[in-house]
């Protein structure tokens, strides 16, 4: 298994250009799906969980082609034959957003067999939702052997279109029943639907497809059903996340950095937080001027839907708040479980109490490195953050969760100065 080695001590200097988003990919990639014609993406991220779900959908059937040799971030998905219409327990144990092919599937195939994912590390992450609004739409649905088997019977033969309300904000969920919804008879309304800008981008592409969606980037979508989608090219939305990390390893270590090739705009609350820690920032349209000198202040913050500050940003921010002047609290309200970097980041001498859903951080001057354990993708991403910052050398393990949704992050934080390296 793969660790990260790094000295802290060096600050943070140079230009860095943040991939497409991963979250936005993965629905992105499933769309493919919906229609017979070639998709061509652009600004894909080359990393594990793309892989993933490329491996899966050519399970279903999809040919994936690379236009430029050495460029995985363009490619050509081609769904016109689907062999398969299951995703089996092996690929959605690996990766959860393989829920993400059950509303395509289902519209165009009219069956489809997923497996249910079991709990993750940062909660139980139910799928009910997607299963109560596919339901809404005349799917007949059955739990059997660890799988959910949704069909479209007679005398239905496609989806039809519902009024859908889901119990709380989820953003695979509306994007499953976003992509569901493009197929069906009729109009859809999905109501409390997930503004995150990675569904707004999603919904781009269907609508270069031939989708008929309105209300996009707000909390009800109306989609019109059409008979059939066509082909279509789209680039993916910067990683807003990504761009956030870069930005808190700036906070923490110190210096001066380009982030290039984000998008600002979808990245208020994280800037916000970020400024109030002494991170200075000049904002163009697609690029952040970072810099920091000195220690960063605390921040206190909770984490909430967007706009709201992001639950894919909390343990980042907290390692920036282990080291800051000051105390800070920070409330977790999404994931009942997303604090297990905690107990690693106090192992590298951070001050944290936990307390219900809310971490109480005094922040300590200097942190020393240590022997680190990865749990998850963000928690790998803040124990990386403090061990730029901690004073000797830090190894985290298990950074194969990094991998799984960070394009190349130790090549890009060598570039930017940083000393640190993969073990294999
Ligand atoms: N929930 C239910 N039932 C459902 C769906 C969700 O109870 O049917 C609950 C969840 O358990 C959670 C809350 O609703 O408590 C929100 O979950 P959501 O469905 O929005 O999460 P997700 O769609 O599974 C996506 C991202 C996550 C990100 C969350 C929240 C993808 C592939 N994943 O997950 O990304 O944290 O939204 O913004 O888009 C990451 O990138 O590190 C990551 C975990």
């Amino acid at each position: 298994m793969d660790k990260l080695r790094m000295v802290g001590g060096n600050p943070l200097n140079g230009e860095v250009v943040i991939a497409g988003a991963k979250n936005a990919a993965l629905p992105i990639l499933c769309a493919c799906l919906l229609t017979d014609q070639p998709i061509i993406l652009r600004n894909v991220p080359d990393l594990q969980d793309v892989r993933t779900m490329l491996k899966l959908l050519q399970e279903i059937g999809v040919t994936v082609h690379f236009p430029d040799a050495g460029d995985r971030s363009h490619l050509v998905l081609n769904a016109s034959v689907i062999k398969s219409s299951e995703a089996t327990y092996e690929m959605v144990k690996t990766m959860r957003a393989s829920i993400l092919v059950l509303g395509p599937l289902l519209a165009r195939m009219h069956s489809a067999k997923v497996s249910l994912p079991g709990g993750c590390a940062i909660g139980a992450r139910p799928v009910d939702q997607h299963i109560k609004g596919l339901k809404g739409m005349g799917a007949t649905i059955k739990i059997k052997s660890g799988y959910i088997q949704a069909e479209i019977k007679p005398p239905l033969e496609r989806l039809k279109g519902a009024s859908i309300l889901t119990d709380m904000i989820t953003v695979t969920g509306t994007e499953n029943l976003l992509m569901a919804a493009t197929l069906a008879t009729g109009t859809t309304v999905l109501e409390n639907a997930a503004r995150e800008p990675e569904v707004g981008d999603l919904a781009e592409l269907l609508v270069k497809m031939g989708a008929k969606i309105s209300g996009i980037g707000s909390d009800k979508l109306i989609i019109e059903g059409v008979e059939k989608l066509h082909g279509a090219e789209h680039a993916v939305i910067p990683d807003r996340i990504e761009a956030g990390t870069f930005l808190c390893a700036v906070a923490a270590a110190g210096g001066e950095v380009l982030v290039k090739n984000c998008r600002p705009d979808t990245l208020d609350a994280v800037l916000v937080k970020l400024k109030d820690a002494g991170l200075k920032m000049e904002v163009g349209p697609s690029w952040i001027k970072a810099s920091m000198q000195g220690r960063p202040k605390a921040v206190s913050f909770r984490t909430s839907e967007y706009p709201a500050f992001p639950t894919d940003m909390q343990a980042q921010l907290m390692a920036v708040n282990a080291i800051a002047s000051g105390s800070s609290t920070i409330t977790e309200t999404i994931f009942e479980n997303r604090f297990m970097h905690v107990q690693e980041l106090n192992r590298l001498g951070a001050d944290i109490a936990i307390e219900g859903n809310t971490a109480i951080v005094q922040g300590e001057e200097k942190l020393s490195g240590a022997i680190v354990m990865a749990t998850d993708l963000r928690a790998s991403a803040s124990l990386v953050i403090a061990g730029l910052a901690a004073h000797g050398e830090t190894q985290v393990d298990r950074i194969y969760h990094l991998d799984r949704g960070y394009d190349r992050m130790e090549q890009k934080l060598t570039l930017l100065g940083a000393n640190i390296q993969r073990i294999k």
